[in-house]
């Protein structure tokens, strides 16, 4: 196995004439949580949809585990092991964490009739979904409804479901977007726990967050990339220091 388990090659999205994504060649290691940040509009959520095949870039390639990918479906890019966390979390608000999380499982099994038949096989299933519960701290919360959860429990939840797809690179857009304190702790813990043998790739905009767990921090601005390194390299970078200009200023040097 490559050290590199997704790799883009002057990947670039535009939007009649709009150059939202420019040339943008990203190394993500395999191991690693990976950060991309960046000032509003910089092109994070686009590289992000262009990973997942929602977006087909303008040109440009996309590698995984170093085989091109640019072409395939979304579906294809989740089979083999590429997972967004949204994409399959959408949870259902009335039945209890345990049944969504048993639901995100029998979609990623798939559903022959005469699977359902056995009675083993759900047994599986649902001894599946209670490690998974485990594994994100959700034990207690099983039967609970998932309206009822508190906003950073439904958050693990959803990785609980993204888990169950057997992610070999994890893409989190803004994993703790609008918590409070306790929540952003809670969730940036679960994010480093469940990356150990697992890579992660996250859109983040809470710089406390990002200089705590992530190996790695690429800057995107204007769509390209001004800056990579580890936080405490691209912290101190002058024109990184500029692109924040303004109110993230404050919050970088916040971070340390
Ligand atoms: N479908 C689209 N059509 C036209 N322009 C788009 C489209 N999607 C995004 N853009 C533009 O591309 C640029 C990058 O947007 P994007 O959403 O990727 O930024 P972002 O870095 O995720 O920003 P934020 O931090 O606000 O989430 C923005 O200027 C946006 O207006
Ligand atoms: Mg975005």
């Amino acid at each position: 196995m490559t050290p590199v388990i997704l790799e883009t090659k002057n990947l670039t999205k535009e939007f009649k004439g709009f150059t939202a994504v420019n040339d943008v060649n990203l190394k993500v290691q395999r191991g690693h949580i990976h950060a991309l940040i960046g000032p509003n509009g910089a092109g994070k959520t686009t590289c992000f949809n262009l990973l997942t095949k929602f977006l087909i870039p303008t040109s440009g390639q996309i590698l995984f585990n170093g085989k091109d990918i640019t072409a395939d479906k979304p579906a294809q890019i989740a089979r083999q092991g590429v997972i967004r966390s949204f994409q399959i979390s959408a949870v259902f608000p009335h039945l209890t964490v345990l049944q969504n999380v048993r639901i995100g499982l029998q979609r990623k099994l798939g559903t022959s009739f005469h699977f359902w038949k056995s009675e083993q096989t759900l047994n599986q299933l649902n001894d599946r979904a209670m490690q998974l519960l485990a594994e994100v701290g959700l034990t207690e919360f099983a039967d609970t409804v998932t309206v009822d959860l508190p906003y950073g429990r439904k958050r693990a939840l959803e990785i609980a479901t993204t888990l169950g797809m057997e992610p070999e690179l994890m893409l989190l857009d803004e994993p703790t977007q609008g918590m409070g304190h306790e929540d952003v702790h809670l969730v940036t813990e679960l994010i480093k726990k469940v990356s150990a043998g697992r890579t992660i790739l996250m859109v983040e905009h809470n710089m406390s967050v990002v200089s705590g767990i992530c190996d790695k921090i690429s800057v995107l601005q204007r769509g390209a990339i001004l800056a990579e390194g580890t936080y405490a390299e691209v912290s101190k970078n002058p024109q990184v220091m500029e692109a924040y200009m303004g109110t993230s200023a404050a919050e970088l040097q916040g971070a340390h």
